[in-house]
């Protein structure tokens, strides 16, 4: 099978289409032809060598496809089922950005019946990360306010439509073509993060979900009222800063499980959540991929077309 790898780590340009072996898989896995992958930030920095693996590696995590194969302890999900996922080779599977994925049972659940391939890859690691945020972490109210940082984003603009169906009054950060992206998604209040300080313009906020980190996180907790939360997929807590305004900090850690990707199935079927695809590659413009992911013009998702 066509598989997206790396032999050595660094730009897009490092990324070769090789031919390899069809993954075997083990009890607790699933073989899934793969239809449709997408790319995070995280695929950019397991290529640029962030994370101590053996090369080569098959890159790639959010996949969408067919079971082909169950392993002997898997009951949720079966042959022919229509799937999506996570199937990173740096949690113990086979890379997403290939013909074939082996990857952990746990790791996928049945895809929205109402996305195609592309679609549903696009949200499995965008929509679970921003679900558990505003749902879980935050559990966000109607009426409360909260501001959603990168809201053009992969995350930011699922938080958006989460955020919008609860009832929240949502600010959101974004630049260019990205402030009329986010005023169609829902959002009360658009700070252009290039022109405008969001810190001199928000103020007494419940919530707020960080998808950017650094300074605007840092910036952030001034925003807050006492007792507010803030949530960040990158930085941890500052303690100094908890202190000084008295609210709560949080570092997400996504998780897949069966279960999270059933509840993002429910969002995503009842049209709480709807899919960005942006742009989308066949497996073997891999590079091209990446660069547009990477160049900061991209609202929503970049997805790869494999079968
Ligand atoms: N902790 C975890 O478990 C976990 C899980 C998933 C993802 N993550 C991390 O979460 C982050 C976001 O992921 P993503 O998939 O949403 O990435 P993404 O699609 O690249 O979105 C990031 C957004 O931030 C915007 N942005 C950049 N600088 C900004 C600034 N100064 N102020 C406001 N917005 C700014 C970008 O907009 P422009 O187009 O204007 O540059 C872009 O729309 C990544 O760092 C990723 O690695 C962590």
């Amino acid at each position: 099978m066509k598989a997206a790898q790396i032999s050595e780590f660094g730009h897009a340009d490092k990324v070769k289409i090789n031919e390899v072996d069809t993954p075997t898989i083990k009890p607790d896995q699933v073989l899934v032809e793969v239809h449709a992958a997408s790319i995070n930030p995280f695929d950019t920095a397991v290529r640029e060598g962030n994370f101590e693996i053996p090369l080569p590696i098959t890159l790639g995590g959010d996949i969408a496809g067919t079971v082909v194969e169950v392993g002997s302890q898997i009951t949720h999900v079966a042959q022919g089922d229509k799937v999506y996922g996570q199937a990173h080779a740096v949690s113990g599977a086979s890379g997403a950005f290939a013909e074939f994925a082996a990857t952990g049972g746990e790791q996928v659940g049945k895809a929205p019946s109402n996305l195609d391939f592309k679609e549903a890859a696009s949200l499995t690691l965008v929509g679970q990360s921003a679900m558990q945020v505003i749902q879980g972490h935050i559990n966000l109210q109607p009426n409360q306010k909260i501001l959603i940082h990168g809201g053009s984003g992969g995350i930011g603009s699922v938080a958006i439509q989460i955020a919008k169906h609860i009832g929240a009054h949502v600010a959101t950060t974004a630049n260019g073509e990205g402030v009329d992206y986010v005023k169609k998604l829902g959002a009360d209040e658009v700070i252009d993060y290039k022109v405008q300080k969001f810190e001199d313009l928000l103020h007494d906020f419940d919530a707020i979900f960080d998808t950017v980190g650094g300074e605007t996180y840092k910036r952030s907790y001034e925003v807050l009222k006492p007792g507010g939360v803030i949530v960040s997929m990158i930085e941890q807590p500052d303690h100094a800063l908890m202190e000084q305004y008295k609210v709560t900090a949080i570092a997400q850690q996504t998780q897949t499980t069966p279960e999270s990707l059933a509840k993002l199935t429910s969002l995503i079927e009842s049209g709480v959540i709807a899919p960005h695809v942006d742009k989308v590659f066949p497996l073997e413009q891999i590079a091209q991929a990446f660069e547009t992911r990477e160049s900061g013009k991209v609202l929503g998702k970049v997805v790869l077309v494999i079968k």
